[in-house]
């Protein structure tokens, strides 16, 4: 539902949307131009979201949204009203990391770390659909991601040893 600003002055107009994020439903009133991204954010403190081109060219702001991988500064906040929105956040289990986490950690596949949650996420939807890929579907598979810093090579590493790790 639509409303204006609560002080019954002109102000913005906001949507109040519901939306499954890590598993908790978080309810707010967003202005309909809010992004995905800048919502999971600034309303649910979920810095590991990272915004770098905000033109959908980067990767780095990747999340789940109903099991698929989306780039979060493509879409607004409304749009995801009822969706389940799984961050990198998400991803641990109790305190510990996910096998993908451990793996970027183990082979040292970031520098600068903004990227990282990015690729991670773009990894856990491409072993989920290919669980033992070879490297040219690995390179294919992250495609969408960009990294400054590594040259990829440590990055490709992760995702194999990620996929030994999951197939255990
Ligand atoms: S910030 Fe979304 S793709 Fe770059
Ligand atoms: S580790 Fe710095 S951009 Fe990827």
């Amino acid at each position: 539902m639509s409303t204006d600003s609560t002080d019954g002055t002109d102000g913005p107009v906001t949507e109040e949307i519901t939306v499954t994020v890590n598993g908790e439903p978080v309810t707010a009133a967003v202005e309909p131009r809010l992004k995905l991204s800048d919502f999971l954010r600034y309303e649910c403190d979920l810095n590991g979201v990272r915004v770098g081109c905000e033109h959908g060219v980067c990767g780095a702001c990747t999340v789940q949204q109903d099991g698929r991988t989306v780039k979060s500064c493509l879409s607004y906040a409304v749009q995801a009203d009822g969706a389940e929105i799984e961050t990198v956040e998400g991803l641990d289990d109790d305190g510990s990391l996910h096998p993908i986490q451990e793996a970027f950690h183990e082979t040292h596949a970031l520098q600068c770390g903004f990227c990282t949650s990015g690729f991670v996420m773009a990894t856990k939807e491409l072993l989920e659909e290919n669980p033992d890929p070879t490297r040219e579907e690995i390179e294919t598979g992250l495609a969408d991601n960009i990294c400054r810093c590594t040259g990829y090579q440590n990055i490709y590493e992760a995702v194999e040893h990620a996929a030994e790790k999951m197939e255990e």
